[in-house]
């Protein structure tokens, strides 16, 4: 048995805690790092405490001027945090009354239920602007090299098979709307985020006259126009981890793009496709094969997907099924969180030095795209536009590949009466298709890879960019 009762709630208790139970029990190794957010939560609610008339300008001044000498010593790595008292909040509250006999008084109307809410969702808001601000750089700099591999064709491939040409540009768009809407989403989690729930108690508000706009306002909860917002209800505020959630789910998702996009790079790098050269930087070599050059940063990327979304299932499993309200079980859910944003935020600088320095090797690409099977389904369209139905220009093409197939001749090289004897469609210049230039010509539609729409896109992702 440990030898002292707890000082923040021991008075019904004959005896303290075991060691055991407050090792188990113990969060400050984890929620230590709430401690900036914690500091300014005290800061409001005691300047609102004094504001309201239950505590004197006195005691807010001596505790604020105590938690700012508390801070000074926590950004000189000084604070020794005791596991004896649980979490950050006791230790920063047995910290400061040591010093400020006023800190008595700063708990007043205030629950560590409505207190680690409310410095979860400052975390939050935090979080997801930075979050946010790295994946705008990452979005900058996919776009420079959208520009700088405009022209570089490779094969767009379905199934893993080659499908149609596209350009490098096009493909690292595609990248870059999955990216945007990772950004939009972390947007949503700063917004839910931004209620504040201090004011709530440990479930059932307070008899005291709390004035819950005032912290809300000192907290930087408000709206557009600088009005509060509060969230209306004290039970659902303090058993509520949606926020979590979102959090964790956009983490997820953004892993999941970032795998996406890694497992392209890593076969693009392959020695099979060979059209990317990853930088030395972030690759790393083998202990037993001097050859090897390993895309590590990418499968690393691909590999964090899975803790990512690891994190969040862990969250909803700890939240299913909880009654109403405050839970200790609810003291699991900041790991999985913290682990999520540091995972996340790493991966983010990462891939962006990852995606600086990458160089696509043109005569490789020009050379995979030269194969005119890729051109098959324009050969169709050719067709369509000669007044053929599609299914049956599909079938046509199609057999025309089957002749080339048992040729063993290219398909734009296969001789004209072979072809032209299948259908009248096709014309003299039924060999035309098979041109790279005209197959982005001849792309026009919004959204496609086409000469017009790719410099369309990279026109609007200039002026896109620039609102975010
Ligand atoms: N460390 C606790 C947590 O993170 C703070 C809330 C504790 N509340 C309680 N009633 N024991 O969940």
């Amino acid at each position: 048995m440990s030898d002292s009762k707890q000082v923040t709630w021991g008075g019904r208790f004959s005896d303290g805690p075991s060691d055991l139970m407050l090792r188990f029990s113990e969060s400050v190794s984890f929620d230590a790092r709430l401690a900036r957010y914690d500091v300014q939560v005290n800061k409001a609610h005691s300047a609102m405490l004094a504001k309201v008339g239950i505590l004197t300008e006195e005691e807010k001044f001596s505790i604020h001027d105590g938690l700012d000498r508390f801070l000074d010593r926590l950004k000189k790595g000084e604070i020794q945090w005791d596991p004896a008292l649980e979490d950050v909040h006791m230790n920063i509250e047995q910290a400061l009354t040591k010093e400020v006999p006023a800190a008595a008084k700063m708990h007043t109307g205030r629950s560590r239920n409505d207190q680690i809410a409310t410095d979860m969702r400052l975390f939050f808001k935090e979080a997801s602007t930075q979050i946010r601000s790295s994946l705008k750089s990452g979005l900058g700099i996919l776009l420079e090299k959208a520009k700088a591999f405009e022209d570089v064709m490779i094969p767009g491939y379905t199934h893993l098979q080659r499908a149609q040409p596209v350009s490098v540009a096009h493909h690292l768009l595609a990248y870059m709307e999955m990216f945007l809407r990772d950004y939009q989403r972390f947007g949503a989690v700063w917004e839910a985020a931004n209620e504040c729930p201090l004011g709530s108690g440990a479930l059932a508000g307070s008899t005291l006259p709390l004035d819950r706009e005032e912290t809300a306002r000192l907290l930087g909860f408000v709206d557009s126009q600088g009005n509060p917002r509060l969230t209306a209800n004290s039970m659902d505020a303090i058993s509520d981890r949606d926020v979590f959630l979102d959090f964790a789910q956009a983490a997820a998702v953004s892993g999941i793009h970032f795998s996406r996009l890694a497992e392209d790079f890593i076969l693009w790098s392959s020695s099979e496709f060979n059209f990317l050269v990853l930088p030395d930087a972030f690759c790393t070599g083998s202990s037993l094969m001097p050859q090897k050059k390993n895309p590590d940063a990418m499968e690393l990327l691909r590999g964090k997907a899975a803790r990512l979304q690891g994190n969040l299932q862990t969250l909803m499993v700890l939240c299913k099924g909880l009654p109403l309200t405050y839970n200790r079980d609810l003291q699991e859910d900041k790991p999985p969180v913290f682990d999520s944003y540091d995972h996340l935020t790493i991966s983010l600088e990462v891939l962006a030095g990852c995606l600086e320095g990458m160089d696509f090797r043109r005569d490789v690409c020009a050379q995979a795209v030269a194969d005119p099977l890729l051109l098959a389904t324009d050969l169709a369209d050719y067709l369509v536009q000669r007044g053929v139905a599609f299914r049956r220009a599909h079938h046509l093409v199609g057999t025309v590949v089957g002749i080339a197939e048992k040729a063993n001749l290219p398909i734009d090289q296969l001789p004209d009466e072979e072809v032209r004897g299948l259908d009248e469609a096709f014309g003299l210049d039924w060999r035309d298709v098979f041109s790279l230039e005209r197959a982005r010509r001849e792309r026009r539609s919004f959204g496609s890879p086409g000469i017009g729409p790719v410099k369309q896109a990279l026109r609007n992702w200039e002026a896109r960019l620039s609102e975010l």
